[in-house]
């Protein structure tokens, strides 16, 4: 069977910029890939992967767009945004316990005109399946459905044209390693796959946000075998290819504790903003990971958030 080409994205933002962080007070450099900068409404590292998940949705002649994530969800926030832009109806699916407060993205899910539904997390678990049924009562309109965080074989390749981007500056610069955060596997994925189809010098470290290191390295695997075949890409990707770090998911998913808030209010002074579910868990996790290693440059990928700051407000004052 003849193999697809690499999908054309819908291209809406410019590459992000690499700074170093400054007054750090450390030996190590730290450089910050400024994704959190991105075009669309500072969205973060999920618009990368909508470019393609969007473009794949209008080569199949979708018009309406479902998908799912926490109430706070970024991916959620940043699809319904993406939507707007093109016209499309989006659907969202929101997990929660209790009723949730209309703030962060969730306040601006609904200001952008989302349809959102709330499930429980229990329902969450059946998502895809909720999903594709509610796909199928929506008469008249063809859905295209986006599984959590955008993270699939389709949404990766934003992160491929991430790399891409870094490619140069790491080689040049000789950083010896890439950080990123790790809440669906598909920001790592697809920075491995470009580490892999580029020949980029440098180790990749992800800091899980949730879950466990068996189960993102099984999700990781499996998003990067099936980019591999689906786009045909020379490359192999194994388990130790796959760097996970783990011991700063504290007590859960979205859960902040006192030395990631520590973290998040010290970058806060140098005016880089991050936040509690994923840039502050893994920025803490690199600066405790690199005092066991013999790194002298790193680069953290700021994949942005910044809307859920204000649901933290009584965590962060
Ligand atoms: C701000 C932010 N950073 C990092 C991540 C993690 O990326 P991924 O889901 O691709 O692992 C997410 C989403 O999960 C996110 O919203």
């Amino acid at each position: 069977m003849k193999k697809k080409k690499i999908l054309n994205p819908i291209k809406i933002t410019k590459p992000t910029p690499i700074e170093e962080l400054k007054n750090f007070g450390r030996k190590i450099k730290v450089f910050l890939k400024r994704d959190d900068l991105n075009g669309l409404l500072i969205s973060g590292n999920k618009i990368r992967k909508l470019e393609y998940l969007i473009a794949d949705a209008r080569n199949k002649k979708c018009d309406t767009i479902i998908t799912c994530g926490a109430a706070q969800s970024n991916h959620c926030r940043t699809t319904i945004a993406f939507c707007k832009i093109l016209g499309y109806d989006c659907h969202l699916f929101l997990r929660t316990k209790d009723k949730p407060e209309y703030t962060g993205n969730l306040l601006l899910d609904e200001l952008l005109g989302a349809t959102i539904r709330f499930i429980t997390p229990e329902e969450y678990q059946n998502r895809m399946e909720i999903m594709a049924d509610y796909a199928k009562s929506l008469k008249g309109k063809k859905a295209y459905i986006i599984p959590e965080g955008g993270s699939n074989e389709i949404g990766a390749l934003g992160y491929v044209d991430c790399m891409r981007e870094m490619a140069g500056f790491i080689k040049k610069e000789k950083v010896e390693a890439v950080y990123c955060a790790v809440g669906s596997g598909g920001t790592y994925s697809g920075l491995l796959l470009g580490k892999k189809l580029l020949q980029v010098p440098v180790e990749l470290n992800g800091v899980i946000v949730c879950d466990t290191i068996e189960y993102f390295t099984n999700k990781i695997l499996e998003i990067c075998t099936r980019a591999i075949d689906k786009f045909n890409f020379k490359i192999k990707v194994d388990v130790p290819d796959i760097n996970l770090i783990d011991g700063f998911v504290g007590e859960g998913y979205g859960i902040p504790y006192p030395e990631e808030i520590e973290t998040i209010k010290m970058l806060a002074k140098k005016g880089i903003l991050l936040e509690p579910v994923y840039t502050g868990k893994a920025f803490y996790g690199m600066l405790k990971d690199m005092e066991k290693r013999r790194y002298k440059k790193v680069l953290f990928i700021h994949t942005g958030g910044i809307f859920s700051i204000f649901a933290y407000a009584r965590d962060l004052i």
